[in-house]
């Protein structure tokens, strides 16, 4: 197992996972494992098993638990998570999925569950104005949108609205999040491994807040006996 961190990020959609977790990647040197990156790459790229996931993301459902547990473990066996670490961004997201993880890594093989918090009225706000490149990834919002527009700061790429960020889309993924990833916090804080921030405010303050929170989970389990 790798000597780097090994997170997951929680969090309502429009929380800020995306957001965060491809800094937390940059910070710690690992790799940012999005399954929602995963599974538009896949529809983008027009696989069998792309399209379909795309049919569950439009309507705001989870893609089957066996599904997402496959993609992932062929993930995490690669040689860059083994030998570096990861942080997992919109996974677990059910208890199925928690579970199955647990049993991938083996005992102490997470470093910290780390849960953004941001009221519900916040994260609407934030997902009905969301641009996204591409390409890249990269959001944006509408009130703050790309220098040149719809083209991505980054890297060019085109910056379009995601097909799930819909009303009837969000509202379904907003309560499949109260109904089968909410309870994951009390597992994950059942485990010892939960840390919640505050996700509201600018994003650099909430960075800041999470590496604080991270190091502080990382530097006390150290001086635990296991
Ligand atoms: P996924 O891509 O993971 O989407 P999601 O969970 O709906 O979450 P979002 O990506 O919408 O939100 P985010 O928390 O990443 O917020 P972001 O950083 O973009 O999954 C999509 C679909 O794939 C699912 O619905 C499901 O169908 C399927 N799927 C994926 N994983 C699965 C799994 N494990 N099991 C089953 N199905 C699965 O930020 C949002 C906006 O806010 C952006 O515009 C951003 O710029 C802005 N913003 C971020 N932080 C701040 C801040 N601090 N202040 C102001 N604005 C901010
Ligand atoms: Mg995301």
């Amino acid at each position: 197992m790798s000597s780097g961190v090994r997170l997951l990020v929680l969090g309502k959609q429009g929380a800020g996972k995306g957001t965060q977790a491809v800094r937390m990647a940059a910070h710690y040197g690992v790799p940012h494992i999005s399954t929602g990156d995963i599974f538009r790459q896949a529809a983008a790229d027009r696989t069998s098993f792309g399209l379909k996931a795309k049919e569950y993301m439009k309507r705001g459902e989870l893609v089957p638990d066996d599904v997402v547990i496959g993609v992932v473990a062929e993930r995490l066996a690669k040689e860059d998570v083994v030998d570096d670490g990861f942080i997992l961004d919109g996974f677990p997201r059910t208890k199925v999925q928690a579970e199955a993880l647990q049993q991938l890594l083996g005992p102490n093989g997470l470093d910290a569950a780390v849960d953004i918090d941001v009221p519900t009225e916040v994260v609407i706000d934030r997902i009905s104005g969301r641009l996204v490149c591409r390409t890249c990834g990269t959001t944006y919002h509408v009130s703050k949108p790309p220098k040149v527009d719809r083209l991505c700061d980054k890297d060019g790429g085109d910056v379009v609205q995601r097909e799930d960020d819909t009303p009837d889309a969000v509202k379904r993924r907003l309560d499949l999040y109260e109904q089968d990833t909410r309870p994951l916090l009390e597992y994950y804080d059942g485990l010892g491994l939960l840390i919640t921030v505050d996700g509201d405010g600018d994003p650099d303050d909430v960075f800041g807040r999470i590496l604080d929170a991270v190091e502080e989970a990382r530097q006390s389990r150290l001086s635990a006996p296991r």
